[in-house]
């Protein structure tokens, strides 16, 4: 056999596999999505998210001490308010639930590092990302509320903001709104190419937030379209966004490839609630091995190309980083 190279050569010890591992990972870019509710000394499971739950802002930093000795990196709050109305005006109130958790947490818990999620559909009575012109989402008119969402999260103490509307023009009228209150260093991570998926149904259970009536079709993507997410992720990198993000994961690690490959921000992806619910009820019939599964997910978003990775396991893959099975 004249054979000089064999690739297995470097496959033949864990030491080596290790020394010549192309993907290395690090805690501090991990963010763990977490839900946070009014109300008393609650911890609620969420029914098809188990082992994820909704908090109480009197329960919410024990969870978060957990994920800061955990090294996680970082954690994007969703709120659960207790009343919704047609225009969401929980989401930009100054005492708003999300307003109370970014402030609280940010006393509480310093060493995080705060992302709020600015959309409206946790606090619209519709359950729709924006404004109703009847039955369709009105861009123009949510612009304006989706800078002040953002304005009120950064002032409460949010590090970062993360839109999630899918609005056009969304960016800019968030990035003006901020430089005009002074926030002109807080960055803005888009949801840039974010696509209509049924990967979303147990958040919306978690949060309440599924749409009233018909679908978000008319401002989520196609998830057939490749070209579509390109223009979205170009179209946000012009407006001012700093960072990137492709939502959901798994299925979609072609979009962060490709954009890593055209741009030069920072790509995030988010490994979302149905990605989580899927592993969690596989292994629960014992159909599949957890911690490998939730392990390989992990590195394979990084060997896409994403730079940071949003997961409701974050603290096991901090373990597993620890551990040195994965990174
Ligand atoms: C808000 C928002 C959603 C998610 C994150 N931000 C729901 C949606 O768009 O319907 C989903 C996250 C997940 O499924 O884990 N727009």
């Amino acid at each position: 056999m004249d054979m000089t190279i064999r690739p297995r050569r470097l496959r033949t010890s864990a030491k080596l596999r290790k020394m010549v591992r192309e993907t290395r990972m690090d805690k501090s870019s991990l963010v763990y999505p977490m839900f946070v509710m009014d109300g008393e000394n609650k911890k609620e499971e969420i029914p098809t998210m188990p082992g994820q739950f909704r908090y109480t802002l009197d329960r919410m930093p024990e969870a978060l001490n957990e994920l800061a000795d955990a090294g996680v990196g970082s954690v994007m709050l969703f709120g659960i308010p207790e009343h919704k109305d047609e225009v969401g005006s929980g989401a930009y109130a100054c005492d708003g639930i999300i307003q109370r958790a970014l402030e609280k947490a940010k006393k509480e818990v310093p060493d995080l590092y705060y992302i709020g999620d600015v959309c409206m559909c946790e606090y619209t009575s519709h359950g729709h990302c924006g404004i109703l012109k009847g039955e369709y989402v009105d861009n123009d008119l949510t612009l304006e509320k989706l800078a002040q969402i953002a304005v009120s999260q950064v002032q409460a103490g949010a590090d970062m903001v993360a839109p999630s509307d899918m609005m056009d023009g969304h960016i800019r009228a968030i990035r003006e709104g901020l430089d005009k209150n002074g926030f002109v260093t807080t960055p803005i991570m888009s949801y840039a190419v974010k696509y209509a998926s049924a990967f979303y149904g147990p958040f919306r259970d978690a949060a309440g937030s599924a749409p009233a009536f018909g679908d978000r079709k008319s401002y989520q993507m196609d998830y057939h379209n490749r070209r579509e997410g390109i223009k979205e992720a170009m179209l946000d990198i012009d407006e001012g966004a700093d960072i990137i993000m492709v939502k959901p994961a798994m299925s979609y690690l072609d979009m962060v490839r490709e954009i890593k490959d055209l741009t030069d921000v920072p790509m995030a992806a988010y490994s979302v609630s149905g990605e989580y619910a899927m592993v969690k009820a596989a292994a629960k019939l014992g159909y599949v091995d957890e911690a490998a599964i939730l392990c390989e997910m992990a590195a394979c978003a990084y060997r896409a190309g994403v730079d940071i990775y949003m997961s409701y396991y974050a603290k096991e893959i901090a373990h597993f980083m620890d551990e040195g099975r994965i990174g």
